[in-house]
């Protein structure tokens, strides 16, 4: 299987998870907007989940509702990110916004309901002993809220109106947090399951979820609008803080392609096992979308 057919099953059995768990909910307008939002998307956090697992020796039937509780929680921060008090958005995944679609309410409380949907998901039994589960809860609240994917938001909003350029640490800091927390959480996801060592995981993460976000950033600059299905070459109007506005682009390539080596070497112990997560790091910085 190459990777991108990997990465396609991957997002077939999240996608049907999902479905699954929103079936027979409230026949409300809110619940067709959520169905909406989880739509579509390249599944990376979902597939983390799945392949970190894996490699680790926890098959995907026990792993699955981890990986669909990432992608719900990732759906949300995104159906607020592109709320107009946000980046203001009015398209994501190729469709019209969820609050272009239906209305700001509708966007702001589809995005409440994936994210506790992401916490009910991760109680499922399947997933292991109720420790495991525990911790699982643990790490997705402090990857999403105000030490993680929260944070980096504000930080984010915060720095179209610094008035002043922000230094690399900064930036680093900012993108660690509105990125790198949730592609943390879920490349750990696996370790915490199996009840082995994250540490190897949590190397590879923060530099995968750093060329992560490099990537979207000069996707901004570079990227086909019909292939990423979003808005681009918004960052520097609104005066955002990217590693481009900082690097420039070929600075931003060259550091994108360092951390993919970085992510590389931290998997070496795990040999031909981690060779689905090494090609994940490879796509992160070669996607097109
Ligand atoms: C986009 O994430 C938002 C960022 C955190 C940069 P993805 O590029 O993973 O979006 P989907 O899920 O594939 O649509
Ligand atoms: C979004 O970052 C990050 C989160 C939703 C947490 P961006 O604002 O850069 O993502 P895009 O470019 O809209 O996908
Ligand atoms: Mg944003
Ligand atoms: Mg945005
Ligand atoms: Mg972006």
């Amino acid at each position: 299987m190459t990777f991108a057919e990997r990465l396609a099953a991957d997002a077939g059995l999240i996608e049907a998870h999902l479905s699954a768990a929103l079936a027979g909910r409230a026949d409300q307008p809110v619940t067709e907007a959520m169905r909406y939002a989880v739509r579509g998307g390249k599944r990376l956090r979902g597939f983390l989940v799945l392949e970190g697992g894996r490699m680790l020796g926890v098959p995907e039937d026990r792993a699955i509702g981890a990986a669909a509780a990432v992608e719900a929680l990732h759906a949300y921060s995104l159906v607020h990110d592109d709320l107009p008090c946000m980046d203001d958005d009015d398209l994501r995944r190729g469709q019209p916004t969820v609050h272009r679609k239906w209305d700001e309410a509708t966007a702001v409380l589809a995005g409440d309901a994936l994210q506790t949907l992401a916490f009910e998901l991760l109680t499922d039994p399947a997933l292991g002993a109720a420790e495991v589960r525990i911790a699982l809860v643990t790490g997705l609240a402090k990857a999403s809220g105000i030490d993680g994917m929260v944070l980096g938001q504000a930080l984010d909003i915060a720095a179209e109106t610094a008035g002043r350029a922000l230094t690399l640490d900064e930036i680093t800091a900012l993108q660690a947090g509105k990125t790198g927390a949730l592609i943390g959480f879920a490349a750990e996801a696996g370790a915490v399951m199996a009840g082995a060592d994250p540490r190897p995981l949590r190397h590879y993460a923060a530099a995968l979820g750093l060329a992560f976000q490099i990537a979207d950033d000069i996707l901004d600059v570079t990227g086909d609008e019909v292939r990423t299905g979003k808005r681009l070459r918004k960052d520097a109007g609104a005066g955002k803080a990217t590693f481009v506005s900082l690097l420039g682009l070929e600075g931003a390539k060259a550091r994108a392609a360092e951390l993919v080596a970085e992510a590389e070497a931290a998997l070496a112990g795990y040999g031909k096992g981690a060779a689905n997560l090494i090609a994940a790091a490879r796509f992160v910085i070669a996607r097109d979308n």
